[in-house]
Parts: C-alpha cells; structure tokens; sequence
C-alpha cells in the first residue's frame, strides 16, 4: 500500500532529511513538535513539515509514524505514541523505528506498541542523512516489515531483515561498531599525529596504504561536533547488547570514551537548515586547541 500522510519524530538532522525527500515525493509529512527544540522546528518549517496541534492528531492522521531521535528517547516516544492511540482509538497504524537502539530497547518497544495495536516495525538506517534518497538505506524486520517496502517508491531502499522484532537493532549496533570506532580510532590517533607534528605526513601514509578510508571517515568526523553525544551513546548500546548475550566488549567502551570526550567540548551546534560545518583539518584542529585528550599534568603546563 502507498503511503500518502506519514508522520515523523522528530525533526533532527535525519528526521530533516526523510521529510525534504518524502515531501518531493508528494507525501504529506507531519509531526507533533510541541515540546521540540527551536533548531527542530525551524528545521521542520524549512521541510514544509505540517505541525500538528497534539500527539493525539497525529495517530489519527498518519499512517505511518516513523520515530527518529535520539536513541534514549525511543522508548519514550513510543510509549507517547501508545498512549495517544489508546485515547483515540486509532486502529491500524504503523510505527517504524528507525533508530541505533540495542535490541533490547526494541523488545521493549515491541511490548509497549503491540499491545495499544500498533504494527512495530524495527528498522535502522544506514548511511547519512544527507545521503536520504541518494543511497542511505533501511534495513528492517519483524512480522510487518515488509510493508515498508511501499517506502522505495520515495527513494528510499528497504532490506527486509527478516520476521523477528530485534533483527534491524541488532545489525545496526553492529554495523554502528564500525564506523564508530573507526571515527574514534581516527580522532584518538590523529591527535597523536597532531601532537607530534607528522599530522600530514600520517594522513598521506594512511591513504598510500588505506586508499579511501579516512576519506570515506571524514564527514562523519565532522560530524562529531554536533553528534558525538548520541553516537557515544550508540557504542553504549553495543556494549549492552554483548553484555546481554554472555559477551564482552573491550572495542565499544573505548570509542564510547573517545566520543564523550570530543561531546564534553560543546565543539559545535546543530543548524535549522540541516547543513554540517567545516572540514575535516579544521575540525582537528578545533578538537586540538579545546584539549581533546590532553592529560591534568599536560593542562597544567600548557
Ligand atoms: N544524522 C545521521 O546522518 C544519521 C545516520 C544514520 C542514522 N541516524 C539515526 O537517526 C536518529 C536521529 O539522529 P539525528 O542525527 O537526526 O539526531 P539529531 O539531529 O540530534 O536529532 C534528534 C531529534 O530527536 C528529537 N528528540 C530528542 N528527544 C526527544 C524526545 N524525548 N521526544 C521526541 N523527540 C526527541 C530532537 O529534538 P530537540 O531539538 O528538541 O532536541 C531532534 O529533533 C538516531 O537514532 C540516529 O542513530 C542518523
């Protein structure tokens, strides 16, 4: 079936970018923003994202809701979703879940949402945001995942993972491990290069002998400025769901430190047209100067 009125929370970066491609497709995309921040409602307005008056309007009028925040919130989200439908009664309503959360939270939202009748569709995206309809792709799974395929008519290129709830979580917290702690390795390991003064010279031996990859690394380095909190968050997650599955995870704890380090420097702010700032030198550079991994005693001393 094709989707014509899908609602999205929230407008952040990605919740942007879905609305602008789906908007050029002719859906009608809606939101409930009311308790958002100033950025994610300008950034819904730019998106020509129609603002509804309650969480209750818009179960009742979407027929798709797909929830992209920050992965703590996801529960919470849907359990506002939940409730809403509760109170109107809506019947059949779909819910994508398109966030880095563990498996685990995708149970627990599967047990909120299935019991008000809500179809729970787990689902994670991999790509950038910029990248919506350009190559980003969403992985899914669970009994009602194979609706999202009427997505792909928007650009949009679904992978059906397979019929249980956790499947798209799961491949994404591993898939997430990857980049993550590559942009944490690169940091950590840039700013020794830095420091040393052979940030060139490393960089060009890194390419001469992995063609591509910092390359491919760069923008979601840049990134960090504004993301490094919610992906410090990601690698958290990884750890849970090792955790959880009688395993250990040396890999994630490490990158999550990296990311909450870079985080705690407020190293920069979301905009309301959804653009990223700088380039990869400047970024390390900022980085550098704001003490990004410097020790007390080198603190004391510079
Ligand atoms: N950005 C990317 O390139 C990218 C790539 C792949 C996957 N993703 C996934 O997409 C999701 C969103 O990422 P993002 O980059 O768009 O993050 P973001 O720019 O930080 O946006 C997060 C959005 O969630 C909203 N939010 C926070 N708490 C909420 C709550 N309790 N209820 C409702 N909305 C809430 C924020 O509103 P406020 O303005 O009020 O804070 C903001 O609109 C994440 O799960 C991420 O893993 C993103």
């Amino acid at each position: 079936m094709a989707f014509h009125k899908i609602g999205i929370l929230s407008i952040g970066e990605m919740g942007f970018h879905w609305a602008k491609l789906l908007k050029g497709q002719g859906v009608e995309v809606l939101t409930y923003d009311k308790d958002r921040g100033e950025v994610s409602r300008k950034r819904g307005e730019n998106a020509g994202v129609k603002s509804l008056p309650s969480m209750s309007r818009l179960v009742k009028e979407a027929e798709l809701i797909v929830s992209i925040v920050v992965p703590f919130a996801a529960n919470r989200v849907a359990s506002k979703v939940a409730k809403a439908v509760g109170k109107t009664g809506r019947k059949e309503l779909l819910y994508l879940d398109a966030n880095a959360i563990s498996p685990m939270t995708a149970d627990a939202i599967a047990a909120v949402l299935n019991p008000a009748g809500v179809s729970f569709v787990d689902g994670c995206i991999i790509g950038s945001a910029a990248r919506m309809g350009k190559g980003t792709i969403v992985y899914v799974s669970g009994p009602q995942a194979q609706r999202m395929q009427a997505l792909e008519a928007f650009g949009i290129p679904i992978r059906v993972l397979g019929p249980d709830t956790s499947q798209a979580s799961a491949f994404k917290v591993v898939y997430a491990g990857l980049t993550k702690g590559l942009q944490g390795l690169f940091v950590e390991l840039l700013m020794g290069a830095r420091r040393f003064g052979l940030l060139n010279e490393v960089r060009a031996q890194y390419e001469e002998s992995f063609p591509g990859l910092l390359d491919k690394i760069s923008t979601s380095i840049v990134g960090l400025r504004i993301h490094a909190a919610r992906r410090a968050e990601e690698m958290d997650e990884l750890k849970r769901t090792f955790n959880h599955h009688g395993m250990k995870s040396f890999m994630a704890p490490a990158a999550q430190k990296v990311l909450e380090a870079i985080a705690a420097l407020g190293a920069g702010e979301a905009s309301d047209s959804g653009a990223r700032q700088g380039d990869l030198l400047e970024t390390l550079e900022m980085l550098y100067e704001k003490g990004l991994l410097r020790t007390a005693a080198a603190e004391k001393t510079s």
